[in-house]
């Protein structure tokens, strides 16, 4: 017996290791992704070991959780609610994806995972694993154990030898990747409290952004932003420049109520500068190329498309065929937009594209060539008409 958990260093990945050791008597395999949390990944080799691994994988997976998962949705313009960028969302599919792999060059028969049994991460990455190998076996150790406080948890980890973190937990749990950070639990419980100042990590208040504004000029293709301030960056690198640059102008921070798949509301706080800044430049980019019936079409799609990331449903059919039909919209969605960033807000200052629909010799009030003003009359007249018989047997 072989099971392939995913492991991230912390304390509760380093007990489920050992717990899944003792009480299946099954090697592990322990799997730690750089999907752009911003630690150092190497020392968590070190950890594994310790807990009783008897084999680590460390894989770097920026870009292509950028490119092939992060990408796709703002092609998309998707956000959960109105509210949420999806950052952990995105990020689960991958992970469960590359754990799979692992699984197979490893003839492991089974994955672990550390999300409970009350959230959306659990549904996520189970979702991922059953669509790639229906056949495979699933632990998640903490809908089985009775380890349910960090008082017990502590405890079996001073029991068997784990290394407990020196610093005092933070009175809330955090998910960090390259698309943003998400803050849930403990303190924030309360809807009605604000989070503290100190709680936030890739974004500085509004308040204490620098007074001058600065703009940031955005390029994309086929919907894919490409190049920042006239730099070609690679996905990865592209969402950590806009990361920095919103991060330091204060923008992208959230504070939401979102319902659960499971059923319960959560109350979440959210950074996400460069994401922000990106779906800002990307609705922008469109709205200058992108045919009107089209674009309300793929506008009455986003719900649909966020709930099914957000469900965990990535990889499922109707999923397949959403994001193909929404490439297809993509294909002249090039150009450059030009964003001003202001104290937690960003603005657009300006649009152009090769593709643009938009035509200054028609939209001017001027004389023109393909409009003629007196058509509208009968085009109102025969659009009123249901509303006059309305009106007349109303009488
Ligand atoms: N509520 C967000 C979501 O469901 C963030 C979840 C954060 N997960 C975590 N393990 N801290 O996508
Ligand atoms: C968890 O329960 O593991 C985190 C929160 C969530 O998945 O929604």
């Amino acid at each position: 017996k072989k099971v392939v958990l995913a492991y991230s260093g912390g304390l509760d990945t380093s007990v489920i290791l050992k717990w899944l050791v003792e009480t299946y008597q099954c090697e592990v395999v322990a799997f730690s992704a750089d999907i752009g949390q911003g630690e150092e990944l190497e020392p968590v080799r070190g950890k594994a070991e310790a807990s009783g691994a008897c084999a680590v994988y460390i894989d770097d997976l920026r870009e292509e959780f950028v490119k092939d998962y992060v990408f796709p949705a703002f092609r998309a313009n998707a956000i959960y609610e109105g509210q949420y960028l999806l950052g952990t969302s995105l990020a689960r599919p991958l992970i469960s994806k590359r754990q799979m792999e692992i699984a197979k060059l490893e003839g492991a028969d089974a994955v672990s995972h550390g999300a409970t049994g009350k959230g959306n991460d659990q549904v996520r990455f189970e979702l991922s694993y059953l669509a790639i190998d229906p056949t495979i076996k699933i632990i998640a150790p903490w809908r089985e154990w009775d380890l349910n406080s960090r008082t017990k948890l502590m405890a079996y980890a001073e029991k068997h030898g784990i290394p407990v973190p020196t610093t005092q937990a933070k009175p809330y749990s955090s998910d960090r990747n390259l698309l943003h950070i998400s803050f849930e639990g403990g303190v924030l419980e309360d809807p009605w409290a604000p989070p503290e100042e100190d709680m936030f990590v890739m974004s500085v208040s509004p308040q204490q952004a620098p007074d001058q504004p600065e703009e940031v000029l955005i390029q994309f293709e086929q919907g894919n932003p490409v190049a920042v301030n006239g730099e070609k960056l690679s996905p990865a690198n592209l969402l950590a420049k806009l990361n920095e640059l919103g991060g330091k102008h204060g923008v992208g921070r959230m504070d939401i109520v979102e319902n659960r798949f499971v059923g319960m509301k959560s109350r979440g706080v959210y950074e996400t500068p460069g994401g922000t800044i990106l779906r800002i430049a990307h609705m922008n980019m469109e709205t200058l190329t992108m045919d009107r019936e089209v674009a309300h079409l793929r506008d009455s799609l986003i719900p649909k498309y966020a709930e099914l990331v957000y469900n965990g449903f990535w990889f499922s059919p109707e999923m397949k065929l959403l994001q193909t039909t929404i490439d297809a919209t993509q294909e002249n969605v090039c150009g450059e937009v030009l964003l001003e960033l202001y104290k937690g807000n960003c603005r657009v200052l300006g649009r152009r594209s090769d593709k643009s629909l938009y035509r200054m010799d028609f939209a001017t009030f001027e004389e023109d060539e393909v409009y003629r003003q007196k058509d509208a009359e009968g085009f109102i007249r025969l659009n009123s008409l249901r509303l006059r018989i309305q009106s007349m047997l109303n009488k």
